[in-house]
């Protein structure tokens, strides 16, 4: 009987195998592309300030595909800080569930987390975030030290960005020797290093001047393509006119959802 059972298995893994074989690329391209990248599962964050608690994300139920742009924009306070956190694994929920590319995160043990962060997710925030101490070439190998890139790989990779960045003469500037834009341009350089499947970026382009703004639209545009999946919270025009999904998001919860281009169809 088992073996029976076993033998039939094998057929349809087989004949799977040999469709998987007939279909073109991107078919299989497609179907990536079906799959949700992140999925999240009433989703909670409270904040716990005195006597008070504050419910930054309240039962958020979200799914994020492979390749897929999306926008979250909504009022300063509703919470789209706090649910990039939970999705970039930089904070956990008190209660939901997230599945970051098959792997279930919202669990993880810090240790672990770190390690899916670095080599998944490439995370810009509002405030550059860079560390004061070291030069932004530093800024750019760290992610890559940490992954455990080959030194002379990290610093040749670290100048091929910085060039991209138009930087390439601001590499042993220090953060504090670097302009907002020069910031900002040095951190999603470092976003980019390991080269994550995600990318999250937190209003990047909200303390910038018009240049170094238009700088980071034609990058994300750039950026945007079928296999990497792109979360942004923003409020920049040119950005949501990238999008292939806007979410309204207040008080902590999706109000309204609207879909330009249908990707997981
Ligand atoms: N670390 C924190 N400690 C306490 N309250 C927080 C913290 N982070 C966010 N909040 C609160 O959670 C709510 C949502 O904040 P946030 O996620 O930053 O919103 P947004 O990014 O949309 O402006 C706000 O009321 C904010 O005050
Ligand atoms: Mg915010």
């Amino acid at each position: 009987m088992l073996e029976k059972e076993n033998s039939s298995d094998n057929k349809t893994r087989k004949s799977s195998l040999e469709d998987n074989k007939d279909r073109s690329e991107n078919d299989l391209l497609k179907d990536l592309t079906k799959k949700p990248a992140v999925y999240c599962k009433d989703l909670v964050k409270d904040f716990e300030i005195g006597d008070y608690i504050v419910r930054a994300v309240d039962n958020v139920s979200l799914s994020i595909y492979n390749g897929e742009f999306l926008v979250i924009k909504g009022p300063s306070g509703a919470g789209k800080t706090s649910l990039l956190n939970l999705i970039g694994g930089l904070d956990t929920p008190n209660s939901g569930i997230i599945y970051s590319f098959g792997v279930k995160i919202s669990d993880m043990e810090q240790e672990s987390l770190t390690t899916w962060r670095l080599l998944n997710s490439g995370f810009v925030f509002q405030n550059y975030n860079l560390i004061s101490t070291l030069t932004a070439e530093e800024n750019i190998m760290f992610p890559m030290n940490l992954s455990g890139v080959d030194f002379k790989d990290q610093r040749k990779h670290a100048m091929k960005l910085l060039a991209n960045m138009g930087l390439s003469d601001r590499r042993e500037h220090l953060p504090f020797q670097l302009s907002a834009g020069e910031q900002q341009r040095v951190a999603i350089a470092r976003a980019l290093a390991n080269d994550p499947p995600l990318i999250i970026a937190d209003e990047p382009t909200a303390n910038l001047d018009k240049k170094t703004s238009q700088f980071i639209r034609d990058l994300f545009k750039e950026l945007k393509n079928n296999i990497r999946t792109i979360i942004i919270a923003t409020h920049d025009d040119y950005i949501i006119s990238l999008a292939d999904r806007i979410i309204s998001f207040e008080d902590g919860r999706i109000i309204q959802e609207e879909i330009i281009n249908d990707i997981k169809n």
